[in-house]
């Protein structure tokens, strides 16, 4: 597949980017409700020396989710166990990392609404009571024996708030939800960025790059590496306003943010199927793409922006959508 430079999933490339990453609430630009809230949280349950409540963090790819989860872990100052959803396929594998805690540990559960049903029961007890009920034996030999467990405090992540179990979601004392991120905040992130890459950027150009981020700082790192390396090959690494405007054009990324993937989709909606309202599966079988694709990466932002909407019928194109592809309705002439 062709990745998309301003997609808000996680690529190889973000990985390598780890000293990104603030370790600190104060290093933590923007989510000042989320954050507030977080540090009032932290230093109650550090005075009383209790295990913080369980968080529950949402939100689209790429806001911080995981980045937060690590500075609850630091500031607080204890150990944080990394896992998701998807990766714990038993309830023994979950008892392994759970038995496994220290005081006050977090375990954080990325995906979290990707458990099996069965792991995920054993939470249940776990957020509760700090205990978990392992079968051993089989069969008619089989009994169910309580193990106890350190306070630990689960923190987890999804992009998907409305798939999770209602059972779960009420264990949470803490639920946030981290919000599109506005220009002025991803600027902060981009002038961070570079001065940690020690790269001098002028204002303008960051700014540029802020403005076409799909308030997503995961995709601000992303574009200024790419304009970075525009930069260093064609302009001895100086980072000034035409050479980020040749590069953010040379990767398709338009004043908005949107790229040629984004315009393919728009387009399906207003030329194939008059602006809509079109089924999600007839609009993503047009452009060649995954339903859940388009829904949790092409849609969001799009909705955010005011392009499209969602309706009972099926997705349909906003005027705002045609001014910025520069469309007119088909008026029937006959
Ligand atoms: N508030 C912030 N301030 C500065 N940089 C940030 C902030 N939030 C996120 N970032 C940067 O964006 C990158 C992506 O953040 P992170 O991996 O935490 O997103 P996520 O919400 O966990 O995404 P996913 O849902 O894909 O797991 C981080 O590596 C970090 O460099
Ligand atoms: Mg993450």
């Amino acid at each position: 597949m062709d990745e998309r430079v301003v997609t808000n999933e996680l690529l190889d490339e973000d990985i390598v980017s780890h000293s990104l990453r603030p370790k600190y609430l104060k290093e933590y630009i923007g989510q000042t409700e989320v954050k507030e809230m977080m540090d009032i949280f932290i230093k109650a349950a550090k005075n009383r020396n209790e295990a913080l409540d369980h968080v529950l963090l949402y939100g689209p790819p790429g806001l911080g989710k995981t980045t937060l989860a690590n500075i609850i872990a630091n500031e607080i100052g204890v150990n944080i166990k990394i896992t998701s959803g998807p990766s714990i396929e038993r309830s023994g594998d979950l008892a392994v990392i759970l038995t496994s805690l220290e005081p006050g540990d977090i375990l954080f559960i990325d995906e979290i609404h990707r458990l099996p049903r069965i792991v995920e029961e054993i939470l249940y007890p776990a957020m509760e009571d700090y205990v978990i009920d392992i079968v051993v034996g089989r069969d008619t030999g089989s009994k169910s024996i309580r193990v106890e467990l350190p306070p630990f405090t689960l923190v987890g992540a999804t992009t998907r708030f409305g798939d999770l179990s209602s059972p779960l979601r009420d264990r949470f004392g803490v639920i946030h939800k981290l919000e599109y991120y506005t220009t002025e905040e991803l600027h902060e992130i981009c002038k961070r960025t570079a001065s940690i890459f020690e790269c001098e950027i002028s204002d303008d150009s960051s700014y540029e790059i802020a403005l076409r981020s799909r308030g997503t700082p995961r995709i601000t790192n992303r574009l200024f590496r790419r304009v970075r390396d525009f930069a260093d090959v064609l302009n001895d690494g100086v980072i000034d306003r035409k050479m980020t405007e040749l590069a953010l054009s040379k990767l398709n990324i338009d004043k908005t943010g949107l790229d040629s993937k984004d315009h393919a989709y728009l387009d399906g909606i207003i030329t194939k199927f008059g602006g809509g309202p079109v089924g999600l599966e007839s609009i993503a079988a047009s452009i060649g793409e995954e339903p859940t694709t388009i829904e949790d990466v092409y849609e969001p932002f799009l909705l955010k922006l005011g392009f499209i909407k969602r309706t009972p019928r099926g997705r349909v194109a906003t005027e705002k959508a045609y001014k910025h592809l520069k469309k007119t309705h088909n008026t029937r002439l006959f």
